[in-house]
């Protein structure tokens, strides 16, 4: 682990134990991961052939270093199974997920990212030390010009949580969406329709607490982790960013989006934001590092 942990991912975590004497993590085997280009760490690049996201990106994964779920894997020295696709929405069935560079190629939604790996599990796995790591930011809200509801948006994630537990994995960290309306995709938009995308985004928060509730009432014998994201990021812009030399907090290094002409910052380190919606790498590692540490509640 000493390894892994940075400067940053030590900053992060000593907020975390400031508040709580010690940190025990529990041990698991595997980690296991659902969701969407916050997550994909290569599933759609190599669906589109290496075109998406674009090739200057790290290794297929939508940042310009690894991601949170390599730092995590090795924090807690477990085996990372990553099922998540760029595009992902919460099911599939229900509005198609999409992803690459115009916007067409389909990708597995929540529930069939579950059922892909179920039909790899055989018989009588033990999923029990396994932690599952089940996120989306808001495809299914983007996709509808923020208009579809969220408690439709969460009943439909919550399914993926119940086929999982189906299968016996008894460990979950469910965490909420950061406050997509500061992404730098919508900067300089309408005051009013940045206040729908806020009101969208607090409304699927409070639907995820309502529902990951209902399933700890439900299955008394799971653990959950519902971190804060939203939350973590204030958190981190406001004490921990500008320390680390992070200084931009509203731009996007590199305009990957809307055909834009490409242009890549000379200076990546103190961008928050690596394009229009994605964390920049040094942020992926603090994001790491509080999952890591909020594991320990
Ligand atoms: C990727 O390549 C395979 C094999 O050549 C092809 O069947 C598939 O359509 C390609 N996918 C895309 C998104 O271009
Ligand atoms: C697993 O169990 C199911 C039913 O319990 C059975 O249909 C299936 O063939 C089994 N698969 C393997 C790989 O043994
Ligand atoms: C999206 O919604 C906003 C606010 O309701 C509206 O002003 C805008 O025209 C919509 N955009 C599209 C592409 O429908």
């Amino acid at each position: 682990m000493s390894q892994i942990l940075t400067l940053t991912a030590l900053l992060v975590i000593s907020f975390y134990v400031t508040f709580s004497s010690s940190i025990s993590i529990p041990k698991y085997d595997k980690l296991l991961v659902f969701g969407d280009s916050y997550s994909d760490d290569g599933n759609v690049y190599k669906l589109s052939n290496g075109t998406w996201p674009p090739p200057f990106y790290f290794k297929g994964g939508f940042s310009n270093g690894p991601l949170w779920t390599a730092f995590l894997s090795q924090s807690l020295s477990a085996q990372l199974e990553n099922y998540a696709y760029g595009g992902a929405t919460a099911d599939d069935d229900f509005i198609q997920g999409y992803s690459g560079a115009d916007g067409t190629l389909k990708v597995p939604g929540l529930k069939r990212q579950v059922e892909a790996f179920s039909a790899k599990l055989s018989n009588g796995t033990d999923l029990s030390h396994s932690l599952a790591v089940v996120w989306l930011i808001g495809n299914d809200y983007l996709n509808t010009n923020w208009t579809a509801a969220p408690s439709n948006v969460i009943a439909r994630s919550a399914l993926s949580w119940y086929l999982l537990y189906q299968k016996g994995v008894r460990n979950f960290l469910l965490p909420n969406m950061p406050d997509v309306s500061l992404f730098p995709y919508f900067k300089g938009s309408d005051p009013s329709y940045l206040a729908i995308i806020k009101d969208v985004y607090q409304k699927n928060n409070a639907e995820l607490k309502k529902s990951i509730d209902t399933f700890k009432q439900a299955k008394p014998d799971v653990k959950v982790y519902d971190f804060q994201t939203d939350q973590f990021w204030v958190y981190y812009r406001q004490v921990q960013a500008s320390r680390l030399g992070v200084t931009d907090f509203v731009d996007a290094c590199a305009s990957t989006y809307e055909n834009k002409p490409l242009t890549i910052c000379s200076n990546p380190d103190s961008y928050f934001y690596w394009d229009d919606f994605h964390p920049e790498a040094k942020t992926e590692q603090a994001l790491a590092a509080a999952f890591y540490a909020s594991l320990g509640n």
